[in-house]
């Protein structure tokens, strides 16, 4: 029956105390490795961004934010005294272009900018180039801070000939086709831009978060702890250096983490196999696929859905991550929000039970998703010896998905067993980002800007 079927997917779902630990004890290992001359499955990329904002920067910047689900053009005026201005338009990625060719990715971007410089900076002509922090954020390998070789494309994105490339000569040439004069003078990640606005903001600020379509951390390290950049920098080893740890990718070797037939399949299913084992877990691009697949199975299995035609249900990836929220936060006790959504989207009729299971299915998901998240917080803090500190954060499953922070708080809270009773009081706090990326890009701008103006 139904509620030994929710009893068994409480089974599979729930991440215990024990298992957190193991995952974190793990984590901690692999960020190492990630830093080592050998390398492993976390990236672990030198960013080149070598110091936080000092509060003072000023200047007018551009920045572009190229995340998983939008494309955002900002102009960004550092006021100093930890202030600024920001005019911003936000463009829809067309969800074809995720898969199309590179020349109209690239196309597409320099459209955009295109558009808002002419409909938003005054004075194009005559006016040096205009400069721009880039915020790409997929893996790139990054020899300095305006380079990055894209190592593989995530969250679905599978587009030819940018893998393997530096993707700053790419934009730039885009832009000289549109006859626009903009230069990149930073390429970022957003977890990077994230934490480095939080802290111009909040100086207690260490790390940046997502948790939106993909997931993934920054943190600053010292060069004399990256030994991987032994031989290749002339610094010395106290010198910060961000580090865009592309945690997706944690435990691409199955070794810890609690994956089940399911994650399995989303793995299998994608357009890259094998990687981002972590993010698949626990990323808003996932957490609705994860319902669906789940929920075929009960069907596939006869326990839910009896005599209907799940054909609608079929589609892959046709939950995503705000539907599963709206299940989870349906108000009403019959649950009449998740009746009419699978009757309305899927053509299902469901009975009352049926619909406590979906939604407890959604629980689960979303817990899951929180409570390992926080593995990868507790481990940059585990290796780096942090007790307290802010962290930025950021993303639609950070800021939308229904209790996603105070889970993610809960687990911190049994991996490290603090004792204070009010989540306000925990030593380590997530906080939200305020435009992390726009702004951190035109910081990231700012002080390279200044770099080399100091011949650094
Ligand atoms: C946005 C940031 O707010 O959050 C982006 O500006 C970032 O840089 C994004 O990529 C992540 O969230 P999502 O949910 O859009 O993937
Ligand atoms: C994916 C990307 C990473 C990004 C994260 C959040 O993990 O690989 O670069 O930071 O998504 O957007």
């Amino acid at each position: 029956d139904l509620l030994e079927q929710i009893a068994q997917l409480e089974k599979l779902l729930t991440v215990e105390t024990t298992k957190l630990c193991e995952i974190v004890d793990h984590f901690v290992k692999e960020l190492e490795k990630g830093l080592s001359k050998e390398g492993g499955n976390i990236p672990m990329i030198p960013t080149w961004v070598m110091n936080m904002p000092e509060g003072n920067e000023t200047g007018k910047y551009l920045a572009l934010d190229m995340g998983g689900t939008n494309l955002r053009v900002v102009e960004v005026e550092l006021l100093g005294n930890r202030n600024f201005d920001v005019i911003q338009s936000k463009y829809r990625m067309p969800p074809e272009m995720k898969t199309g060719s590179s020349e109209q990715l690239w196309d597409y971007i320099a459209d955009c900018l295109k558009s808002f410089v002419e409909e938003n900076h005054e004075s194009v002509e005559g006016e040096d180039s205009l400069h721009l922090g880039f915020t790409f954020s997929y893996p790139c390998s990054q020899s300095a801070i305006n380079k990055g070789i894209l190592q593989r494309w995530t969250k679905g994105f599978d587009i030819d000939n940018v893998e393997g490339h530096d993707v700053q000569p790419m934009l730039e040439a885009a832009l000289q086709r549109k006859n626009v004069s903009i230069k990149v003078t930073a390429l970022i990640n957003d977890t990077t831009g994230t934490m480095v606005a939080s802290n111009y903001t909040d100086p207690k600020t260490q790390m940046g978060l997502i948790f939106g379509t993909g997931c993934n951390a920054a943190y600053f390290e010292t060069i004399g702890n990256i030994p991987k950049l032994e031989g290749l920098v002339d610094l010395p080893p106290d010198t910060p250096m961000a580090i865009n740890c592309e945690w997706g990718a944690f435990d691409n070797e199955h070794v810890v983490l609690p994956r089940t037939a399911y994650d399995v399949q989303i793995d299998n299913e994608s357009p890259r196999p094998n990687q981002q084992s972590f993010e698949k877990m626990i990323a808003g691009l996932y957490l609705g696929e994860i319902q669906r697949l789940i929920m075929l199975d009960l069907h596939a299995q006869g326990f839910i859905f009896e005599r209907q035609d799940v054909e609608k249900l079929k589609v892959p990836y046709s939950i995503d991550a705000s539907l599963l929220s709206q299940i989870e936060e349906d108000p009403f006790e019959n649950l009449s929000e998740v009746e009419e959504i699978f009757l309305r989207r899927f053509l299902i009729t469901t009975t009352g039970p049926e619909r406590k299971l979906l939604r407890r299915l959604a629980e689960l998901i979303g817990t899951r998703a929180a409570r390992l998240s926080a593995c990868g917080v507790a481990a940059i803090c585990k290796k780096k010896g942090i007790t307290a500190c802010h962290a930025g954060a950021d993303g639609s499953v950070f800021n939308k998905y229904p209790n996603f922070q105070e889970r993610g708080a809960q687990a911190l809270k049994e991996i490290f067993g603090w004792t204070e009773a009010n989540p306000k009081d925990y030593p380590v706090k997530l906080l939200p980002a305020e435009d992390g990326s726009g702004v951190g890009a035109a910081l990231i701008a700012a002080l390279t800007l200044k770099r080399l103006n100091e011949g650094l």
